[in-house]
């Protein structure tokens, strides 16, 4: 097998998979703690996913309201419904504000106040005094286009130290050897040939899995492709069932319509004219958090008060702002207005509907980026070699429900974090022991075998009835009869896997053989999905059980970890197990803040 393909190989300290915000700034610590770093990434850096970040970076910086990092802490705790890790969480808001001054002093063109400070707008779930409010102003922007310009900078910042790029190469598994990662293979898309990175540390910034439904205010590149190399591994994924709906998708197009457009004073109004969240969230309204604003939408469309011809979707208004404002601060929204709806946000409402945007589960691992599974050390039994950050980790800070700009900082102050972890634990240049002779075989076996796949489903067909299963059984709100039944559904849509049919059996820019390998990694991930929803039996964050309504903290304040079995075109095969929340805060600074009643 691997004879049939000629092997390039290459040797580096450490190679990050994935180059968006989280890839580029764990590449940038990488390169300029000194360490021969190689990125490998399938689109070219400044084309990631992060492009699409809209609304901005949360930080205590206290610009534009006061603030502490005790408030986000709480807001964040809070927003995650008590799943999150509150050492990670204490982590990730302490070292938000030096991250985002790192990035201003990297290049990125922050949104300016009148004295010079960076502007930072509100956004939902963030609060002042402890979640008692008002809204506070947390989040820093770059108009409505922050994680665009922070692809830049982080870009240049890993050129400047010297980082190798792969460009469009696609990773296709990991090299394990003994439980450690030993370096990982990869595909050069332009000319097929095969790359065998052997280094001391594998960084997975691969993002999420959005790609599994059918529609995603996620790239079509989101087909989280770490996740699958990770679980073919053998390695368990965590808090699968958590998939984010973004209240405001763009009805039809799914195209992201940023928070920052209710954080500039925009509202929601269903099909009486009513601005129904203050019904929902008397004291936060509009500005609830992303779960809570989803299935209030939701709501209004099940009981007749949807908006249009079928009545099912609701208006976002920000036709009573200021024209000059939407202009300053909300120009790319007000151009995808135009574009993807036909609306002129200055005069009319926009129609949108809640879209899957975020996971919130994803690769276990600690606050250094170190990726951990129930192993000889407990549950959190780290795994040599390899690390996760960004969408594609799960360190975990967004719990239940990640709060929005809550995103972007936690690529860079974990990237950033996994920087100076891998600067404490590798020696540059250290000598690395030969690879196994089979080094290549799974990936390569992989490979071979959907290259030739010569079956009656074509790749297409079975995406786009995972897509739709996953669309209809995991959704906003659920039930046990429907998830039972989108379990099934899984299952034979991934035992059509065996009938995959590729057309193209060359190695040049081969896109059906690329979505095929994509595929491969959406779906075992779309089935862990399922079968970790249907087995939390309450409602947590954007687990929205209907059968059981209410937060069970007794029996399941616990990670879900989950393993897919279903190898070869079985299916179905998922094994489940659980990770204690992390009940304890980083520092005595703070206390760990007690589960209460979540309302907004
Ligand atoms: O609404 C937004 O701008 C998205 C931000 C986020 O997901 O953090």
């Amino acid at each position: 097998m691997t004879e049939a393909y000629k092997i390039i190989d290459h040797i580096y300290d450490t190679v990050v998979v994935g180059a968006g915000g989280s890839g580029l700034r764990a590449t940038m610590g990488s390169a300029e703690a000194g360490l021969k770093t190689a990125c490998i990434t399938k689109v070219f850096p400044t084309r990631s996913h992060t492009v699409a970040a809209q609304g901005g970076i949360a930080a205590s910086l206290g610009n534009n309201s006061p603030d502490h990092w005790q408030w986000h802490m709480y807001d964040t705790v809070k927003g995650s419904d008590w799943l999150g890790d509150q050492d990670a969480i204490e982590y990730m808001v302490r070292e938000a504000p030096n991250a985002v001054y790192e990035l201003e002093h990297a290049g990125v063109p922050f949104s300016r106040n009148q004295d010079g400070t960076i502007y930072q707008r509100p956004f939902g779930g963030h609060m002042q005094n402890m979640g008692e409010g008002p809204p506070v102003q947390r989040t820093a922007a770059a108009a409505d286009r922050t994680g665009h310009a922070m692809l830049h900078a982080l870009y240049q910042q890993s050129l400047k130290y010297d980082a190798d790029f792969f460009v469009e190469y696609f990773a296709l598994d990991l090299i394990m050897e003994d439980g450690a990662c030993r370096g990982v293979i990869a595909m050069c898309l332009e000319d097929g040939s095969i790359h065998r990175f052997r280094s001391q540390a594998v960084v997975l910034a691969t993002g999420g899995y959005g790609r599994s439904y059918f529609t995603a205010t996620s790239a079509h590149t989101c087909t989280g492709d770490g996740g699958g190399m990770v679980l073919r591994a053998g390695l368990p994924l965590q808090d699968m069932e958590f998939v984010q709906f973004h209240p405001t998708g763009i009805y039809g197009a799914g195209v992201l319509i940023t928070e920052g457009a209710r954080g500039e004073g925009g509202y929601l109004t269903n099909s009486e004219g009513e601005r129904f969240m203050e019904r929902y969230a008397p004291s936060a309204k509009d500005l609830a958090s992303r779960d809570v604003v989803s299935r209030s939408m939701a709501l209004e469309i099940r009981e007749g008060r949807g908006v249009g011809p079928h009545k099912d979707h609701i208006f976002l208004h920000l036709d009573h702002i200021d024209p000059a404002v939407l202009h300053e601060r909300l120009p790319g929204i007000t151009e995808s207005g135009k574009v993807f709806a036909g609306v002129d946000l200055t005069r009319q409402p926009l129609p949108v509907v809640p879209t899957v945007h975020y996971n919130m589960g994803g690769i276990p691992c600690n606050y250094h980026g170190e990726v951990v599974t129930l192993g000889k050390d407990g549950p959190d039994t780290v795994v040599p070699g390899l690390f996760a950050v960004g969408e594609a980790a799960c360190v975990s800070v967004h719990g239940a429900n990640r709060l929005g700009s809550n995103s972007l900082i936690d690529l860079v102050v974990f990237g950033r974090a996994t920087g100076h972890r891998l600067k404490e634990i590798i020696t540059p240049g250290a000598a690395q022991q030969p690879l196994p002779k089979d080094s290549a075989d799974l990936a390569l076996g992989r490979l071979d075998h959907f290259r030739n796949a010569n079956g009656g489903s074509p790749t297409a067909e079975i995406r786009l009835e995972m897509q739709r299963a996953m669309s209809a059984h995991a959704a906003v709100f659920r039930t046990d009869e429907l998830m039972a039944e989108g379990k099934e559904k899984l299952t034979k849509t991934y035992q059509r896997m065996n009938d995959i049919h590729v057309t193209d059996r060359s190695l040049i820019w081969n896109t059906d053989l690329i979505e095929t390998l994509e595929l491969d990694n959406l779906i075992s991930q779309a089935t862990v999905t399922m079968h970790s929803a249907f087995n939390r039996k309450e409602s947590r964050g954007a687990h929205a059980h209907e059968d059981f309504p209410n937060r069970d903290d007794a029996n399941w304040m616990k990670h879900t970890i989950s393993w897919f079995d279903g190898w070869g075109g079985k299916g179905g095969g998922v094994r489940l197990d659980y990770r204690p929340v992390h009940e304890y805060t980083l520092s005595d600074d703070v206390e760990y803040i007690k589960p209460k009643a979540r309302v907004y």
